[in-house]
């Protein structure tokens, strides 16, 4: 007998394969989904290549298609995709949204997040798939499976925060690119990384939380031993609105022009707040020599400590002092 794990790949893919169909072939999938897509400046072959769909906005199309299909209600309802509510009626979990699936990074389906097409702001802008035996959030980085030849070929992994992100960075043609979707990074997602490239470049949301993600990513990045790098974007956008904003061309090239090493970057947004003050300045410094601290070989953090006391003017000898008692308080 099939395992269970098994099962709930193939409702996984049912259902994938139901809403690429909704999307393409029915008025409803047609005149709302694909429309929403082609609005915001997706590119056909984009969304085919990421089997992206819609869900009808019904109380169960999608179970009611399953279980007709002969799939166990059971396996539907592990996964997520259906829900049974108080009153033992079975209903769709993703209804009237554009579907992104998650593939695992063997290419199978195991989530999905379903992004809104209302305004609406008390409806929330995505639902994902729960945890279930074959998704775990954690684990997953979303693009992975499309973007994992490209990053080992390239050597450097492009890290975005959404969905909308990794496919129009694939539009731009740039194809390592994979986002943290539905959960803050975490370590298991960079040793995910690990295991092709060395090299990652953030690529979060030109916003305050998404500066905030990249202090706390670029730091955990240095932990794990990985170089890591920055791009940030105009306050409002992030890279899927700044890629449709410029173009591919230009995007590419704003790149390639505004990688920053995270010694840099942390100095840009921290010391904009600063002004002249020099407190201020020394508890920059102080936090710059924190992130520092925090990478494993101490031949390139020697490096870093050079470069950060040229860009802030503070003798070398003063910095390793303090990196060694940071060290020393961590172990
Ligand atoms: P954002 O709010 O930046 O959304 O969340 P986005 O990706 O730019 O979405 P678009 O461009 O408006 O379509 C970044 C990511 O965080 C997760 C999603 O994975 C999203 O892509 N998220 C966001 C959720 O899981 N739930 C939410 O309600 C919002
Ligand atoms: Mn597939
Ligand atoms: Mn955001
Ligand atoms: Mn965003
Ligand atoms: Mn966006």
């Amino acid at each position: 007998a099939q395992s269970a794990k098994e099962s709930l790949y193939i409702v996984s893919q049912y259902a994938s394969a139901f809403f690429v169909k909704q999307l393409w072939e029915t008025d409803e999938g047609k005149g709302i989904g694909l429309s929403y897509f082609k609005e915001r400046g997706f590119r056909e072959d984009i969304l085919k290549k990421f089997e992206v769909g819609y869900s009808p906005d019904v109380w169960d199309a999608m179970t009611q298609s399953a279980v007709n299909a002969g799939h166990n209600l059971e396996f539907l309802e592990a996964t997520g995709l259906s829900i049974k509510n108080e009153k033992g009626k079975i209903y769709d979990r993703f209804r009237g949204r554009v579907m992104f699936p998650i593939h695992g990074f063997t290419g199978r389906v195991i989530g999905f997040g379903g992004r809104t097409l209302k305004t609406d702001k008390n409806v929330p802008k995505y639902v994902n798939s729960p945890e279930s035996e074959i998704y775990h959030k954690s684990n997953v980085l979303y693009g992975l499976f499309h973007a994992k030849k490209a990053i080992r070929d390239l050597d450097n992994c492009y890290l975005a925060e959404g969905y909308a992100d990794v496919l129009s960075v694939h539009q731009a043609g740039i194809e390592n690119v994979v986002a943290s979707s539905g959960t803050s990074l975490t370590v298991e997602q960079i040793k995910l990384i690990g295991r092709f490239t060395q090299n990652v470049t953030i690529l979060f949301d030109g916003d305050a939380a998404g500066i905030k993600a990249s202090l706390r990513g670029l730091d955990m990045i240095l932990e794990e031993g990985l170089n890591v790098k920055i791009v940030s974007f105009p306050d409002g956008h992030d890279p899927d609105s700044y890629m449709h904003h410029v173009g591919a061309g230009a995007f590419k090239t704003y790149l390639e022009q505004n990688r920053k090493d995270f010694i840099l970057y942390k100095a840009n947004v921290l010391l904009k707040d600063a002004g002249d003050d020099p407190i201020k300045r020394a508890g920059i410094i102080r936090d710059i020599v924190e992130s520092i601290a925090k990478i494993p070989d101490p031949i390139k953090a020697s490096v870093f400590i050079r470069e950060c006391s040229s860009l802030l003017e503070i003798e070398e000898r003063i910095l390793l002092t303090e990196l060694n008692k940071m060290r020393s308080a961590k172990s």
